[in-house]
Protein backbone atom coordinates (compact mmCIF):
# COMPACT_ATOMS: atom_id res chain seq x y z
CA UNK A 1 0.00 0.00 0.00
CA UNK A 2 1.34 3.66 -0.85
CA UNK A 3 0.18 6.26 1.82
CA UNK A 4 -0.44 9.62 0.51
CA UNK A 5 -1.26 12.70 2.86
CA UNK A 6 -4.62 12.84 3.42
CA UNK A 7 -5.72 16.79 5.00
CA UNK A 8 -8.79 17.66 6.01
CA UNK A 9 -8.90 21.21 7.00
CA UNK A 10 -6.13 21.07 9.45
CA UNK A 11 -6.45 17.71 10.36
CA UNK A 12 -4.19 15.06 8.77
CA UNK A 13 -5.91 12.02 8.75
CA UNK A 14 -2.87 9.85 7.38
CA UNK A 15 0.71 9.31 8.25
CA UNK A 16 3.47 7.94 7.02
CA UNK A 17 5.86 5.19 9.40
CA UNK A 18 8.80 6.18 7.58
CA UNK A 19 8.28 9.18 7.64
CA UNK A 20 8.38 8.97 11.25
CA UNK A 21 11.33 7.35 11.36
CA UNK A 22 13.15 9.48 9.95
CA UNK A 23 11.76 12.68 11.57
CA UNK A 24 12.98 10.70 15.00
CA UNK A 25 16.36 10.18 13.35
CA UNK A 26 16.78 13.54 12.21
CA UNK A 27 15.70 15.06 15.42
CA UNK A 28 18.39 12.45 17.20
CA UNK A 29 20.98 14.14 14.65
CA UNK A 30 20.60 17.17 15.81
CA UNK A 31 20.64 16.81 19.64
CA UNK A 32 24.10 14.62 19.09
CA UNK A 33 25.71 18.00 17.27
CA UNK A 34 24.21 19.93 19.35
CA UNK A 35 25.94 21.62 22.54
CA UNK A 36 25.31 18.94 25.05
CA UNK A 37 23.32 18.41 28.22
CA UNK A 38 25.35 18.14 31.58
CA UNK A 39 24.42 17.06 34.98
CA UNK A 40 21.11 15.72 33.19
CA UNK A 41 18.25 12.61 34.55
CA UNK A 42 19.20 9.74 34.17
CA UNK A 43 15.57 8.17 34.44
CA UNK A 44 12.72 9.94 32.88
CA UNK A 45 8.87 9.95 32.90
CA UNK A 46 7.52 11.75 29.93
CA UNK A 47 3.82 12.21 29.73
CA UNK A 48 2.61 13.13 26.46
CA UNK A 49 5.82 11.63 25.16
CA UNK A 50 4.83 10.78 21.01
CA UNK A 51 5.07 14.09 19.42
CA UNK A 52 5.64 17.62 19.58
CA UNK A 53 7.60 19.06 22.76
CA UNK A 54 7.59 15.54 24.51
CA UNK A 55 8.76 13.48 21.72
CA UNK A 56 11.61 16.15 21.60
CA UNK A 57 12.20 16.23 25.23
CA UNK A 58 12.56 12.67 25.37
CA UNK A 59 15.08 12.63 22.19
CA UNK A 60 17.13 15.57 23.71
CA UNK A 61 17.31 13.83 27.26
CA UNK A 62 18.30 10.41 25.61
CA UNK A 63 20.83 11.31 22.76
CA UNK A 64 21.59 14.96 24.01
CA UNK A 65 24.04 14.43 26.54
CA UNK A 66 22.14 12.93 29.20
CA UNK A 67 21.67 9.11 28.27
CA UNK A 68 18.33 8.96 30.17
CA UNK A 69 16.20 5.99 30.11
CA UNK A 70 12.71 6.94 29.71
CA UNK A 71 9.37 5.80 30.44
CA UNK A 72 6.61 7.98 27.59
CA UNK A 73 2.96 8.01 27.88
CA UNK A 74 0.42 8.96 24.92
CA UNK A 75 -2.81 8.11 23.24
CA UNK A 76 -2.05 7.04 19.93
CA UNK A 77 -4.16 4.47 17.32
CA UNK A 78 -1.81 1.57 15.66
CA UNK A 79 -2.71 -0.04 12.39
CA UNK A 80 -6.01 -1.78 12.25
CA UNK A 81 -8.82 -1.61 9.86
CA UNK A 82 -9.59 1.99 10.34
CA UNK A 83 -6.11 2.80 8.84
CA UNK A 84 -2.37 2.78 9.27
CA UNK A 85 -2.22 4.18 12.46
CA UNK A 86 -0.97 7.66 14.16
CA UNK A 87 2.32 9.45 13.47
CA UNK A 88 2.97 9.27 17.46
CA UNK A 89 2.03 5.69 17.42
CA UNK A 90 5.13 5.31 14.59
CA UNK A 91 6.93 7.78 16.49
CA UNK A 92 7.07 5.84 19.90
CA UNK A 93 8.29 2.50 17.94
CA UNK A 94 11.26 3.94 16.03
CA UNK A 95 12.64 6.44 19.31
CA UNK A 96 12.42 2.98 21.17
CA UNK A 97 14.38 1.09 18.35
CA UNK A 98 16.86 3.59 18.21
CA UNK A 99 17.39 4.15 22.13
CA UNK A 100 17.65 0.37 22.40
CA UNK A 101 20.24 0.20 20.10
CA UNK A 102 22.00 2.86 22.03
CA UNK A 103 21.94 1.25 24.88
CA UNK A 104 19.01 2.93 26.76
CA UNK A 105 15.41 1.20 28.13
CA UNK A 106 12.73 3.00 26.38
CA UNK A 107 9.37 1.81 27.64
CA UNK A 108 6.33 2.93 25.66
CA UNK A 109 2.52 2.98 27.58
CA UNK A 110 -0.09 3.74 25.17
CA UNK A 111 -3.32 4.46 26.90
CA UNK A 112 -5.20 7.60 28.14
CA UNK A 113 -3.10 9.39 30.65
CA UNK A 114 -5.90 10.82 32.50
CA UNK A 115 -6.91 7.19 33.97
CA UNK A 116 -6.52 5.43 37.28
CA UNK A 117 -5.50 2.37 35.22
CA UNK A 118 -2.28 3.86 33.57
CA UNK A 119 -1.57 5.90 36.03
CA UNK A 120 -1.15 2.38 38.04
CA UNK A 121 0.66 0.59 34.67
CA UNK A 122 3.02 3.81 35.13
CA UNK A 123 4.08 3.30 38.68
CA UNK A 124 4.32 -0.99 37.85
CA UNK A 125 6.87 0.38 34.83
CA UNK A 126 9.15 2.75 36.77
CA UNK A 127 9.38 -0.34 39.49
CA UNK A 128 10.06 -2.88 36.89
CA UNK A 129 12.33 -0.75 34.39
CA UNK A 130 14.26 2.43 35.77
CA UNK A 131 14.84 0.85 38.73
CA UNK A 132 12.22 1.96 41.15
CA UNK A 133 12.44 6.18 40.67
CA UNK A 134 13.00 8.80 38.36
CA UNK A 135 14.60 11.82 38.37
CA UNK A 136 12.72 14.47 35.93
CA UNK A 137 8.56 13.91 35.09
CA UNK A 138 8.23 15.93 31.93
CA UNK A 139 4.06 16.79 31.38
CA UNK A 140 3.49 17.58 28.30
CA UNK A 141 -0.08 16.15 27.43
CA UNK A 142 -1.81 18.54 24.42
CA UNK A 143 -5.75 17.51 24.83
CA UNK A 144 -9.29 18.70 23.38
CA UNK A 145 -10.63 16.38 26.42
CA UNK A 146 -10.52 14.93 29.84
CA UNK A 147 -13.02 12.29 31.53
CA UNK A 148 -14.41 13.40 34.62
CA UNK A 149 -13.04 11.13 37.51
CA UNK A 150 -16.33 9.95 38.22
CA UNK A 151 -17.01 8.80 34.34
CA UNK A 152 -17.17 5.36 33.41
CA UNK A 153 -17.07 2.69 30.30
CA UNK A 154 -20.77 2.94 30.18
CA UNK A 155 -21.17 6.51 31.19
CA UNK A 156 -18.44 8.22 29.33
CA UNK A 157 -18.37 11.74 30.97
CA UNK A 158 -15.80 14.04 29.26
CA UNK A 159 -15.05 17.81 30.18
CA UNK A 160 -13.90 19.41 26.86
CA UNK A 161 -11.55 22.45 26.05
CA UNK A 162 -12.57 25.89 24.08
CA UNK A 163 -10.31 27.95 21.70
CA UNK A 164 -12.35 31.38 22.17
CA UNK A 165 -12.03 34.23 23.72
CA UNK A 166 -13.01 35.88 27.24
CA UNK A 167 -13.56 39.80 25.97
CA UNK A 168 -14.44 40.39 22.38
CA UNK A 169 -15.06 38.09 19.70
CA UNK A 170 -11.68 38.18 17.25
CA UNK A 171 -12.29 37.82 13.54
CA UNK A 172 -8.73 36.82 11.99
CA UNK A 173 -7.51 35.13 8.86
CA UNK A 174 -7.19 31.14 9.67
CA UNK A 175 -5.42 29.23 7.22
CA UNK A 176 -7.13 25.60 5.20
CA UNK A 177 -3.84 23.44 5.18
CA UNK A 178 -6.26 21.29 2.49
CA UNK A 179 -7.17 23.93 0.29
CA UNK A 180 -3.80 26.42 0.53
CA UNK A 181 -5.79 29.02 1.34
CA UNK A 182 -6.63 31.85 4.43
CA UNK A 183 -10.24 32.13 5.19
CA UNK A 184 -11.95 34.73 7.41
CA UNK A 185 -12.95 33.05 10.50
CA UNK A 186 -14.64 34.80 13.97
CA UNK A 187 -14.21 33.06 17.19
CA UNK A 188 -16.69 34.09 19.67
CA UNK A 189 -16.80 34.62 23.61
CA UNK A 190 -16.84 31.05 25.92
CA UNK A 191 -19.58 30.96 28.36
CA UNK A 192 -18.86 30.53 31.71
CA UNK A 193 -18.72 26.67 31.65
CA UNK A 194 -16.88 25.97 28.71
CA UNK A 195 -14.03 28.62 30.12
CA UNK A 196 -14.40 26.63 33.34
CA UNK A 197 -13.75 23.36 31.26
CA UNK A 198 -10.95 24.52 29.25
CA UNK A 199 -8.93 25.00 32.43
CA UNK A 200 -9.92 21.50 33.58
CA UNK A 201 -8.91 19.75 30.13
CA UNK A 202 -5.69 22.02 29.54
CA UNK A 203 -4.83 23.55 33.44
CA UNK A 204 -2.48 22.29 35.86
CA UNK A 205 -4.87 20.23 38.01
CA UNK A 206 -4.23 16.43 36.42
CA UNK A 207 -0.28 17.51 36.24
CA UNK A 208 -0.63 18.08 40.36
CA UNK A 209 -2.53 14.94 40.60
CA UNK A 210 0.22 13.19 38.93
CA UNK A 211 3.00 14.11 41.15
CA UNK A 212 1.19 13.73 43.98
CA UNK A 213 0.24 9.99 43.19
CA UNK A 214 3.78 9.28 41.84
CA UNK A 215 5.09 10.83 45.19
CA UNK A 216 2.67 8.65 47.04
CA UNK A 217 4.34 5.85 45.68
CA UNK A 218 7.80 6.72 46.08
CA UNK A 219 8.71 6.77 43.01
CA UNK A 220 9.87 10.25 42.59
CA UNK A 221 13.67 10.28 43.20
CA UNK A 222 15.49 12.70 45.65
CA UNK A 223 15.94 15.85 43.67
CA UNK A 224 13.09 15.15 41.81
CA UNK A 225 11.99 17.98 39.00
CA UNK A 226 9.33 18.02 37.13
CA UNK A 227 8.47 20.62 34.33
CA UNK A 228 5.24 21.56 32.13
CA UNK A 229 5.15 23.40 29.24
CA UNK A 230 3.11 26.42 28.07
CA UNK A 231 2.79 29.64 25.67
CA UNK A 232 2.09 33.26 26.58
CA UNK A 233 3.34 34.74 22.83
CA UNK A 234 3.20 38.26 21.86
CA UNK A 235 0.56 41.06 22.65
CA UNK A 236 0.00 40.65 19.61
CA UNK A 237 -1.92 37.41 19.81
CA UNK A 238 -3.16 38.01 23.52
CA UNK A 239 -7.02 38.48 22.44
CA UNK A 240 -7.40 35.10 20.71
CA UNK A 241 -4.38 32.99 23.26
CA UNK A 242 -3.11 34.81 26.41
CA UNK A 243 -6.40 36.78 27.49
CA UNK A 244 -8.26 33.72 25.97
CA UNK A 245 -9.69 30.30 27.21
CA UNK A 246 -5.90 29.05 26.54
CA UNK A 247 -4.13 31.31 28.11
CA UNK A 248 -6.73 31.31 31.13
CA UNK A 249 -6.03 27.51 31.49
CA UNK A 250 -2.38 28.26 31.23
CA UNK A 251 -2.37 30.47 33.91
CA UNK A 252 -3.55 28.09 35.89
CA UNK A 253 -1.15 26.06 35.26
CA UNK A 254 1.72 28.28 36.27
CA UNK A 255 0.39 28.23 39.70
CA UNK A 256 -0.11 24.31 39.71
CA UNK A 257 3.63 24.66 39.26
CA UNK A 258 3.99 26.86 42.55
CA UNK A 259 2.13 24.54 44.11
CA UNK A 260 3.60 21.68 42.90
CA UNK A 261 7.48 23.03 43.97
CA UNK A 262 6.16 23.42 47.06
CA UNK A 263 5.16 19.45 47.73
CA UNK A 264 8.31 18.41 46.27
CA UNK A 265 10.48 20.67 48.85
CA UNK A 266 10.40 17.49 51.00
CA UNK A 267 12.24 15.47 48.37
CA UNK A 268 14.31 18.51 47.49
CA UNK A 269 12.85 18.61 44.07
CA UNK A 270 11.29 21.70 42.11
CA UNK A 271 8.39 22.26 39.71
CA UNK A 272 8.78 24.60 36.84
CA UNK A 273 6.83 25.78 33.90
CA UNK A 274 8.44 26.43 30.49
CA UNK A 275 6.70 29.03 28.46
CA UNK A 276 7.96 27.76 24.73
CA UNK A 277 7.79 29.25 21.09
CA UNK A 278 4.78 29.38 19.08
CA UNK A 279 5.44 26.58 16.58
CA UNK A 280 2.94 24.08 14.23
CA UNK A 281 2.59 20.83 16.23
CA UNK A 282 -0.49 18.63 16.11
CA UNK A 283 -2.57 20.91 19.16
CA UNK A 284 -1.64 24.21 17.81
CA UNK A 285 -3.20 24.16 14.41
CA UNK A 286 -6.58 24.93 15.62
CA UNK A 287 -5.73 27.91 17.35
CA UNK A 288 -7.32 30.44 15.26
CA UNK A 289 -6.85 33.85 13.65
CA UNK A 290 -2.95 32.87 14.81
CA UNK A 291 -1.78 32.31 11.22
CA UNK A 292 -0.57 35.75 10.11
CA UNK A 293 1.44 35.84 13.36
CA UNK A 294 2.58 32.79 13.27
CA UNK A 295 3.89 33.38 9.51
CA UNK A 296 5.03 36.24 10.14
CA UNK A 297 7.09 34.70 12.61
CA UNK A 298 8.62 32.23 10.81
CA UNK A 299 9.55 34.49 8.37
CA UNK A 300 11.38 36.95 10.43
CA UNK A 301 12.92 34.37 12.83
CA UNK A 302 14.48 32.36 9.72
CA UNK A 303 15.85 35.64 8.26
CA UNK A 304 17.61 36.42 11.16
CA UNK A 305 18.99 33.13 11.68
CA UNK A 306 17.43 31.83 15.23
CA UNK A 307 14.28 30.34 14.06
CA UNK A 308 13.35 26.89 16.23
CA UNK A 309 11.89 23.80 16.18
CA UNK A 310 10.41 21.43 19.17
CA UNK A 311 13.88 20.12 19.24
CA UNK A 312 15.96 23.08 19.33
CA UNK A 313 13.77 24.53 21.78
CA UNK A 314 14.03 21.15 23.86
CA UNK A 315 17.79 20.61 23.51
CA UNK A 316 18.75 24.27 24.16
CA UNK A 317 16.16 24.48 27.36
CA UNK A 318 17.93 21.47 29.25
CA UNK A 319 21.15 21.98 28.24
CA UNK A 320 21.35 25.93 28.98
CA UNK A 321 18.47 26.81 31.37
CA UNK A 322 17.64 23.63 33.15
CA UNK A 323 20.46 21.45 34.04
CA UNK A 324 24.05 23.59 33.68
CA UNK A 325 24.39 23.99 36.68
CA UNK A 326 21.35 23.53 40.02
CA UNK A 327 20.06 26.65 39.65
CA UNK A 328 17.14 26.50 37.07
CA UNK A 329 17.06 29.80 34.61
CA UNK A 330 13.57 31.86 35.18
CA UNK A 331 12.32 34.98 35.06
CA UNK A 332 10.62 37.16 37.87
CA UNK A 333 7.81 34.54 38.05
CA UNK A 334 9.62 31.26 38.44
CA UNK A 335 8.76 30.65 34.39
CA UNK A 336 11.50 29.19 32.08
CA UNK A 337 11.19 31.50 28.93
CA UNK A 338 11.83 29.47 25.83
CA UNK A 339 9.94 31.97 23.66
CA UNK A 340 13.08 34.76 25.05
CA UNK A 341 13.91 34.72 20.94
CA UNK A 342 10.34 35.15 19.80
CA UNK A 343 9.96 38.03 22.25
CA UNK A 344 13.27 39.95 21.48
CA UNK A 345 12.16 43.60 20.24
CA UNK A 346 13.50 43.80 16.95
CA UNK A 347 11.74 40.19 15.86
CA UNK A 348 8.44 41.95 17.83
CA UNK A 349 8.83 45.18 15.93
CA UNK A 350 9.29 43.26 12.25
CA UNK A 351 6.43 40.65 12.89
CA UNK A 352 4.30 43.56 13.82
CA UNK A 353 5.04 45.46 10.43
CA UNK A 354 4.41 42.10 8.52
CA UNK A 355 1.63 41.07 9.83
CA UNK A 356 -0.44 43.65 9.07
CA UNK A 357 0.37 43.10 5.43
CA UNK A 358 -0.33 39.87 5.04
CA UNK A 359 -3.66 38.73 3.93
CA UNK A 360 -5.92 35.82 2.15
CA UNK A 361 -3.87 37.00 -1.04
CA UNK A 362 -0.56 37.30 -0.40
CA UNK A 363 -0.18 35.25 2.95
CA UNK A 364 2.20 32.74 0.92
CA UNK A 365 4.85 35.17 -0.38
CA UNK A 366 4.64 37.53 2.28
CA UNK A 367 4.42 35.22 5.20
CA UNK A 368 6.53 31.82 5.33
CA UNK A 369 3.59 29.33 4.57
CA UNK A 370 5.59 26.84 2.79
CA UNK A 371 7.04 26.46 5.86
CA UNK A 372 4.61 26.10 8.21
CA UNK A 373 2.96 23.76 5.53
CA UNK A 374 6.40 21.43 5.32
CA UNK A 375 5.78 21.41 9.07
CA UNK A 376 2.65 20.12 9.26
CA UNK A 377 3.11 17.54 6.64
CA UNK A 378 6.44 16.45 8.34
CA UNK A 379 4.15 16.00 11.77
CA UNK A 380 2.92 12.76 10.11
CA UNK A 381 5.84 11.85 8.31
CA UNK A 382 5.32 13.47 4.87
CA UNK A 383 7.63 15.81 2.50
CA UNK A 384 10.66 14.45 4.02
CA UNK A 385 13.54 14.33 0.91
CA UNK A 386 15.05 11.16 1.93
CA UNK A 387 12.25 8.92 1.97
CA UNK A 388 10.65 7.20 -1.15
CA UNK A 389 6.79 7.70 -1.06
CA UNK A 390 6.23 5.78 -4.09
CA UNK A 391 7.40 2.30 -2.27
CA UNK A 392 4.49 0.23 -1.14
CA UNK A 393 4.84 -0.05 2.82
CA UNK A 394 3.63 -3.56 3.97
CA UNK A 395 0.56 -3.27 6.82
CA UNK A 396 1.76 -6.93 7.54
CA UNK A 397 5.13 -5.95 8.84
CA UNK A 398 3.68 -2.76 10.46
CA UNK A 399 1.25 -4.67 12.15
CA UNK A 400 4.04 -6.82 14.03
CA UNK A 401 5.34 -3.97 15.56
CA UNK A 402 5.14 -2.87 19.12
CA UNK A 403 4.99 0.11 21.01
P1 LIG B 1 1.21 17.36 20.70
O1 LIG B 1 -0.21 17.23 20.24
O2 LIG B 1 2.29 17.27 19.72
O3 LIG B 1 1.50 16.26 21.84
C1 LIG B 1 0.54 15.90 22.77
C2 LIG B 1 0.91 14.59 23.42
O4 LIG B 1 -0.09 14.27 24.40
C3 LIG B 1 0.95 13.40 22.47
O5 LIG B 1 2.01 12.55 22.86
C4 LIG B 1 -0.38 12.68 22.74
O6 LIG B 1 -0.37 11.30 22.46
C5 LIG B 1 -0.51 12.94 24.23
N1 LIG B 1 -1.87 12.80 24.73
C6 LIG B 1 -2.95 13.54 24.43
N2 LIG B 1 -4.02 13.10 25.14
C7 LIG B 1 -3.60 12.07 25.90
C8 LIG B 1 -4.22 11.21 26.83
N3 LIG B 1 -5.50 11.31 27.14
N4 LIG B 1 -3.46 10.25 27.41
C9 LIG B 1 -2.15 10.10 27.11
N5 LIG B 1 -1.51 10.90 26.25
C10 LIG B 1 -2.23 11.87 25.64
O7 LIG B 1 1.24 18.74 21.53
P2 LIG B 1 2.38 19.82 21.84
O8 LIG B 1 2.19 20.97 20.95
O9 LIG B 1 3.70 19.19 21.96
O10 LIG B 1 1.88 20.32 23.28
C11 LIG B 1 2.50 19.93 24.48
C12 LIG B 1 2.42 21.09 25.44
O11 LIG B 1 3.19 22.18 24.91
C13 LIG B 1 1.01 21.64 25.64
O12 LIG B 1 0.84 22.00 26.98
C14 LIG B 1 1.00 22.88 24.77
O13 LIG B 1 0.08 23.84 25.20
C15 LIG B 1 2.43 23.36 24.95
N6 LIG B 1 2.91 24.33 23.97
C16 LIG B 1 2.71 24.19 22.64
C17 LIG B 1 3.15 25.18 21.75
C18 LIG B 1 2.95 25.08 20.27
O14 LIG B 1 3.13 26.07 19.58
N7 LIG B 1 2.60 23.93 19.76
C19 LIG B 1 3.84 26.38 22.23
C20 LIG B 1 4.05 26.39 23.64
C21 LIG B 1 3.58 25.41 24.47
NA1 LIG C 1 4.03 16.57 23.50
Amino acid sequence: MVIEPIINGVIARSAHPYGCQQAVRNQIDYVKKAAPIINGPKRVLILGASSGFGLASRIALTFGGSDADTLGVSFERGPSDKGIGTAGWYNNIFFRQEAERAGRIATNIVGDAFSPAVRRQVIDAIQADLGGQVDLVVYSLATGVRPKPEATNTAPDMWRSVIKTLGQPVTGPTLNLERDTMEMLTVGTASEQEAAETVKVMGGEDWTDWIACLADAGVLAPGCRTVAYSYVGSPLTYPIYHQGTLGQAKKHLHHSADEINQRLADIGGQAHVAVCKALVTKASVFIPAFAPYILALFKVMKAKGCHEGCIEQMQRMFATKFYPDNAVETDGERLIRMDDWELAQDVQREVAELMVQINENNFAELGDYAGYKQDFLQLNGFAYDEVDYSQPVSVNILTKMQP
